[in-house]
């Protein structure tokens, strides 16, 4: 048997993934992926709405998946929750954005931070190691701060609460391993995005997308360079991360595609020629530096997946016209 239907032979039989936050965005995407692939996977999350795994997957696909539907800031309820589903990998992605941690600060605390807290404490009970979760961007400062690329090891400054309380999730995953071994892996995406990205602050991209694909128009939120990450590449870069064997607490920066607003306009047109002066933006940039270092992913990974913009973009218009069409969006 060749070497890769060997592997995933082995990890149908032996894999089992807790993935918190798997009703969102990146979670969705993580969960198709191994599914696919024929992983047994339990979802943990305290949302309701399916929309978005509904969106990525068929309904025998999502048939396959273990729902818990609890609290990640819930202490008891996640240890026992990662102890009695059996699972061996831990993918943590259960977090409030930045418009709800803004609107509601204990709120993002308790979810982003004490949810995080409590996912490294049932990793330590249950004994599973790495961690895999998912940092942010937003951890870093001003554009003014660093170089033309923020690298992994330089100085964070986080200029809204979501990005302190990662700098505080990187923190814990630090600790976790000097005091009690726990490895972990972490990204730092920045705008994400494709099929199920529907919320947040750097959402509004794929948003017109979404716009294009039914014939509407769309003004974006913000414009500027910045980092863009096709949200199945993100996905599968998680996934990848879960199955090394590790020592520490690493967190790794990941670049996508560095584009202008206009490029993603002009991409967006290029899929969608009827979307044709219908979808603008706004001259402001994000705040952030435009570009990431992934130099230490690419190490590490030897190949990270990769979509490039307009590829990316064609996918995802591809997809929601597809999911127009099938009633399941409107
Ligand atoms: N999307 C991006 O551009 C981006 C960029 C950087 C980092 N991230 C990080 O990646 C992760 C996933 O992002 P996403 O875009 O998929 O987010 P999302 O908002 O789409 O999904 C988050 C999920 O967490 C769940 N959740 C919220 N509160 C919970 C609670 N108390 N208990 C259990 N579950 C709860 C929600 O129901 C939702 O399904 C998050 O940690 C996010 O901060 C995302």
């Amino acid at each position: 048997m060749a070497g890769e239907q060997y592997r995933a032979q082995q990890r149908r039989a032996t894999e089992h993934f807790f993935v918190t936050g798997a009703l969102g965005c990146l979670g969705a995407w993580v969960v198709r992926n191994l599914i696919r692939e024929g992983v047994g996977v339990t979802v943990y999350d305290l949302g309701a709405s399916m929309h978005r795994l509904e969106l990525l997957m068929e309904p025998q696909e999502i048939a396959q998946i273990q729902f818990i539907q609890d609290d990640i800031t819930d202490t008891e309820t996640v240890c026992r929750a990662v102890e009695e589903s059996g699972v061996n990998r831990i993918v943590h992605l259960a977090a409030l954005q930045v418009p709800f941690c803004k609107s509601n600060p204990p709120l993002g605390a308790a979810v982003n931070v004490v949810g995080t807290v409590n996912v490294f404490e049932a990793a330590k009970r249950a004994g599973i190691s790495p961690v895999v979760y998912a940092s942010s961007m937003a951890v870093y400062g001003g554009a003014d701060l660093y170089g033309p690329e923020v690298q992994d090891g330089d100085p964070f400054h986080p200029l809204n609460l979501y990005g302190v309380y990662k700098e505080a999730n990187e923190g814990t995953a630090r600790i976790y391993w000097q005091d009690d071994g726990i490895a972990s892996l972490a990204l730092r995406p920045y705008t994400v995005y494709g099929p199920a990205r529907d919320q947040g602050m750097t959402s509004t991209p794929t948003q017109a997308m979404l716009a294009a694909a039914k014939g509407e128009a769309y003004h974006i939120s913000f414009g500027g360079t910045c980092g863009y990450q096709y949200a199945d590449d993100v996905a599968q870069t998680f996934i990848a991360l879960a199955r090394l064997p590790y020592e520490g607490a690493s967190v790794f920066n990941i670049r996508g595609s560095v584009a202008h607003m206009s490029e993603v306009v002009d991409a967006i047109v290029a899929a969608e020629p009827s979307a044709a002066g219908r979808i603008t933006y706004e001259e402001t940039p994000l705040p952030f530096a435009e570009a990431q270092n992934e130099e230490p992913l690419q190490n590490l990974l030897r190949k990270a997946p990769y979509t490039p913009l307009s590829a990316g973009i064609a996918r995802t218009i591809a997809h929601f016209k597809q999911a127009l069409a099938a009633g399941k969006i409107q």
